[in-house]
Order: structure tokens, then sequence, then C-alpha cells
């Protein structure tokens, strides 16, 4: 099987996004070549009708970005340090990410990025399935989404004036909410825990409430109210203590969450549809039932679909399959089109209202960079690109597939004891294999680690199939596949095939010594290389 050959046969919306790419980067460089000639404005006195002039004649010559003289080259700064990309990281970031991915064998150069592809320095097309965590819904430089950004710098808007109201922030309010009739106002952030932290004190204020519940194995961020939030435990170590009057109980455990909601303490019961750790589905009726549990004893159910949302399980929202309405919706990552970080809280009307109850309490809860023109622009772009292209169709289709293919393509092996998911949220569950010699093997692997014997699977899919993925949580024999919507038909055979062949090899004891050799082989390497 040619993976080069299958990766660059990308057919459709991904060969006209890297067309359009090409030409807005064409139209940038000639912009840039432009405006290197032009005379710098910062050695005149200034004068502000003149700078008013001068920021006039400049933006009535530009045609893209390049509207001031060139003071700062990215492109040149880019070529002149490419080399020391994982060298700076080390040493002034987090040495410990690059003995990771020096040990897993994933130091790989990425130069560029288009649609579901990251390149190498050879220009050799990498699947990716791990989507940034979710974030690359759209694929990654969505033309659409770049020509919105565009747009907002070369509009010359009057962002983040903070004692003014946003047009764009209201645009989006009002397109997020009517995806959800039942909801009436929005709050917008900067990331996915921003969302929740707004939804523990909204929920609290709303509730005149303390108590939180959260799920086994829920994930909801890393800040304090986040983590509070988390069923984790190697995210809190060493963090603690937390937010006080946190309480978890079993995801799919009705009768658990019945007995912590009957003492009416409780504000908000926060719940992800589809857990992202291990991907959790929901059993038939335990979303529904929770909601109605929630409405019986006061508690606000509050549905974190920051990495489910947004059209990852073919649904806009993924409590859309289970007939749910929650009292609040989180979302974050895929809003941002890829590009500008944003997080956003949709909820009842009654829960504002108790926040923000009088006017001294306009600003009582905010942030200064929320609902500026970028971010607003990239989720209005990204919900354009999802409707023009029908991609939340896309991803109920074609995930449907990949389930049914990979389900299909890994039945007979051993190790596979399950392949869930919904739409384009997929899990792939390893599982001791029955051969007596294979299990002793496997159990070996996963005492040394738990969870490592899925980098029997990820190390080879990587470096033979170039296919980027993740396992879906600490100790944990799952790995999750979260694939950008925009993936082509070819690319969905090429993850199945990927699969079958490194499935079919690890069930070998050959395989699994060649995971040890491996293993040692670039831990050796990372010792040396950061000697
Ligand atoms: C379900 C869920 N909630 C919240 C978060 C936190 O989002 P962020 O990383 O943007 O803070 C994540 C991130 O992975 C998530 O998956």
């Amino acid at each position: 099987m040619d993976f080069l050959a299958l990766g660059g046969t990308c057919v459709g919306a991904v060969a006209r996004h890297i067309e359009l790419f090409s030409r807005m980067r064409l139209q940038l460089n000639r912009a840039w070549e432009a405006n290197a000639g032009q005379s710098r404005i910062g050695s005149r006195p200034y004068s502000p009708a003149a700078s008013l002039h001068a920021h006039k004649k400049i933006s009535m010559h530009s045609n893209t970005l390049g509207a001031y003289p060139m003071t700062f080259d990215l492109h040149a700064l880019l070529d002149e340090r490419r080399g020391d990309k994982f060298a700076l990281f080390e040493r002034h970031l987090n040495p410990q990410m690059l003995r990771v991915l020096r040990t897993l064998g994933f130091d790989v150069d990425y130069v560029h990025a288009e649609g579901p592809y990251l390149f190498d320095r050879e220009d050799r097309p990498y699947l990716d399935l791990l989507s940034g965590f979710g974030v690359f819904a759209l694929g990654r430089n969505h033309p659409t989404v770049i020509g919105a950004l565009e747009q907002v710098l070369r509009s010359r808007l009057p962002g983040l004036v903070q004692l003014d109201v946003s047009l764009l922030a209201g645009i989006l309010a009002e397109r997020l909410l009517a995806r959800m009739p039942w909801l009436d106002k929005a709050f917008f952030c900067n990331s996915g825990a921003e969302a929740v932290e707004a939804a523990i004190k909204f929920s609290r204020a709303a509730t005149g409430r303390s108590k939180l519940l959260y799920c086994e194995h829920g994930f909801h961020g890393l800040t304090y109210g986040a983590l509070s939030l988390c069923g984790d435990e190697p995210f809190r170590e060493r963090f603690g203590p937390f937010v006080g009057e946190c309480a978890t109980v079993p995801f799919n455990d009705l009768p658990a969450l019945e007995r912590a909601l009957a003492t009416r303490d409780v504000a908000a019961f926060v719940v992800e549809p589809v857990q992202g750790k291990g991907v959790n589905l929901p059993a038939d009726g335990y979303l529904a039932e929770a909601a109605r549990l929630c409405r019986r004893h006061g508690t606000l159910l509050v549905a974190d679909e920051i990495q489910c949302g947004m059209g990852r399980t073919g649904r806009f929202l993924a409590c859309e399959h289970f007939g749910v309405e929650p009292d609040m919706v989180l979302l974050a990552k895929a809003l941002s089109g890829g590009f500008v970080p944003v997080g956003a809280v949709l909820m009842r009307g009654a829960i504002f209202d108790r926040v923000y109850n009088r006017m001294e309490r306009a600003f009582v809860h905010g942030s200064t960079f929320s609902k500026n023109d970028l971010a607003m622009a990239a989720g209005l772009a990204t919900l354009a690109a999802f409707d023009e292209e029908r991609l939340i169709e896309r991803a109920a289709a074609v995930g449907e597939q990949l389930i049914s293919g990979l389900s299909a393509r890994l039945s007979g092996s051993e190790l596979v004891k399950e392949v869930r998911g919904k739409g384009m949220m997929i899990a792939i569950e390893l599982g001791p294999p029955r051969d007596f010699k294979l299990k002793a093997a496997y159990s070996l692997v996963e005492r040394a680690d738990k969870g490592l014997f899925c980098q029997l699977i990820l190390i080879p899919l990587l470096t033979q199939h170039r296919i980027l993925a993740q396992v879906a949580g600490h100790a944990m024999p799952v790995i999750k596949l979260l694939p950008p919507f925009v993936i082509s038909d070819d690319d969905r055979l090429w993850i199945e095939n990927a699969f079958a062949q490194v499935v079919g090899d690890s069930q070998s004891l050959a395989g699994m010594w060649n995971l040890g050799r491996t293993l040692a082989g670039h831990a050796l390497r990372e010792r040396a290389g950061s000697a």
C-alpha cells in the first residue's frame, strides 16, 4: 500500500482548501513585496492629522494584510531559526515534553499544515487524528476562517473598547443560541476551562447552593475550578487543596446521582454527554433521566460539550442524540476555527439574570479579551463553513463508516475488545489476548505502565503509516481518534488499512518485543539528546 500516494490523493474540499490557501499566500507575499520599499512612519514627528492621512493612504493601497511597512518579517525569522525548534522548546519551555516526544519517536519536524494533514520537511503528509485535542474540526487553515480573520484585520474594527458592546459577539451569540432554542443568553471567554469556571460561578450564584457534582473519569480543564471537577487523579496530584464541596458520582449510575441530588444542596451537575477520557458513551436513557432528576431536585444540568460538541458526534450538540436540553451548554475548542482561542457558555435567561441582576453587577464576571473580534469572527466563520460544506452531516456519515470499517477490520483481533464512538469521536479499546504466551507478554507491558500497550499501536501508526493519534487518557488501554470532519474517503481507507496492519503486527511476540526495542532505542536517543 502506497500511503504517500493515498495521502496525496486528497480530493474535493481538501484540494480546494489547498488551492485557495496557496492563492492567498501568493497575494500576501505580493503585498509584502510591494510594501518592502515604503518608508517608515516612525521617524517623523507625531501629528494626529498626518497619522490619519498616512493610515488612509496605506489602506487605500493595501489589498490584504501587508498595509504597513515591513519592520518584522515572520517568514525570515522562521527560516533563520527553523533548526532551533526543539532546542528552544527544551531550554525555555518544557523539556519533559521533549523527552516524551523523543521516547515515543514523535519528534517529527512538521513545517506546514493543510486540512487534515501535517507536512514534514520532506513535504510528506501525516494524517492528524489528534486534531489539536479536538480543535481542528474544520481541518487546519480553512480558507473561510482565514478569509474572515483577514477581513477583521483589514477592517480596522474598534474591538475591545470595553465601554462599548461588540456587534460580532451579538451575532455569534444569536447564531449559537439559534442552534439551542431553549437557551437565551451567551457568555464568551477564552478557553474551555474558563467556560467551566464561569459555569461554576453562575450555577452557585443562580441557585444559592454551593455543592457541585461531576462524574468519575470526567475531564473539564486544568484551572482550579475545572480541576476540582476532574475525575482523573494524575492531573490533581500535588495541586490540592481544591475548590470546596465538589463530589463525584460514577458516570451512567442513576441511583448514585439520585442519592447525591436528594440532599438538595447541589448547584450543578457538570457532565460531558460523551466523556472525552476513554470515549465513554452514556447508557440508554441516562442523560434524559439525569436531566429529570436535576430538575426535580433544583440542580442545574451543565453539559460540557467542549470536546464532544460543535458537530464532533454528528449533531451540533452531543446531547441532541439523547433528547436532553441542559440548563447550560459549554463550548470551546472547534469554535475557534483552529485559530483564535474562544469559549462560550450558553444558558437559560433566568441563570444569567441571577448573576447580572443589578446595574452595578454588569461587570461582575468577565475577561479582558473575551468577545475580541478575531475570536468572534473565527466562531462565525466556523459556523458558516459547517453549513456551507454540510460538515456536521459529513462527520455523522464518515464517522459511522469509519466505526463500522474499523470494527469489521479489527473484529478478528485478539487484542481489540471494542470499537465504539459517535461520529468523529472514536475509541479502540484493547485488552489482554486469549493466547497464553501473548497474554503473559501483554500483562508484562501493562504492568510496566498501564496503557503502555497502546503505544504498540500508536508508534508504528505514526512512524510507518504517518497517522497521528493518542491514548484516550491516563492508564487506560484505549486509543482515541478525533478526525477532522474534512477527511476524504481515501483518508478513511488509509486509517482502516493502517490499523488493520499495526494491530495485526502487534499481536505477536515479535511485535511486543519490537515495542520494547523501539521504546528502549528512543529512550537511549532521548538520553543522548538531552545529555
Ligand atoms: C470536555 C472538556 N472540557 C474542558 C476542557 C478544557 O478546555 P481548555 O483546554 O480549552 O481549557 C477540555 C479540554 O480538553 C475538555 O475536553
